[in-house]
């Protein structure tokens, strides 16, 4: 229901930000990209390559979304439910630039929305059920995960023109930082006595690389 709601914001947001009813194919692509909250014009991008960047951090900052409301289902009632729901409110607005970023850009969403839609809601509550421990280990596995991501993606955009993308980049510097935020917070609250720590840790990274390999492709 909720990516069937979230792929009908987004179309609508889409026709309501390009003033158009529809793009003939290839037009949008040979076009010049406008940023709708600064006006600035993009010419010429790599548009291969923002795609990407854009359509796995979508996938991504909506998968951060889904767990932790799976955390916040099992967990919000607790005195860490605070701690979760602050971590949560600004992954919304991750959430919420990237949609934006997906008009200006006219990027597509992966077609593996609904699937992140299940499968990060079930790690966040899965997580969660193994105590408070279990929640901050799975938010450290995620976060260092995306800031290395995220770090990579800078590294490509500074490479291809980091005039050109300074927008892009200090948005997902921000975001960055926020997600290292979030890792650290995971370590104050006891993510390393988490049962199995470094075994959960590791199986969790390996799902976040895969879902970073399959978000970007497909
Ligand atoms: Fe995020
Ligand atoms: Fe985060």
């Amino acid at each position: 229901m909720e990516g069937c709601a979230g792929a009908a914001a987004t179309s609508l947001l889409r026709r309501l930000c390009s003033g158009a009813r529809s793009f003939p194919a290839g037009y949008a692509r040979s076009a010049s990209i406008r940023f709708c909250s600064t006006g600035k014009t993009y010419e010429k991008i790599n548009h291969a390559t923002i795609d990407r960047i854009i359509r796995v951090d979508h996938a991504g900052e909506y998968g951060a979304n889904r767990i932790y409301a799976g955390q916040m289902a099992v967990l919000g009632r607790t005195n860490v439910g605070p701690v979760i729901q602050k971590m949560w409110d600004q992954e919304k607005d991750h959430l919420k630039k990237f949609n934006e970023l997906m008009v200006t850009f006219r990027v597509r969403p992966t077609i593996l929305m609904p699937f992140w839609n299940v499968m990060g809601f079930v790690l966040g509550a899965g997580t969660a059920l193994l105590g408070k421990e279990g929640a901050m280990a799975c938010t450290v596995a995620i976060e260092e995960s995306i800031a290395h991501h995220y770090n990579n993606q800078m590294r490509t955009l500074m490479e291809g023109d980091p005039e050109k993308y300074e927008e892009l980049l200090q948005i997902i510097k921000k975001f960055r930082d926020e997600e290292l935020e979030h890792h650290d917070t995971g370590l104050d609250h006891d993510a390393e006595l988490a049962p199995a720590y470094a075994i959960l840790k590791g199986a969790i990274q390996v799902g976040c690389r895969a879902a970073i390999y399959l978000s970007e492709r497909i």
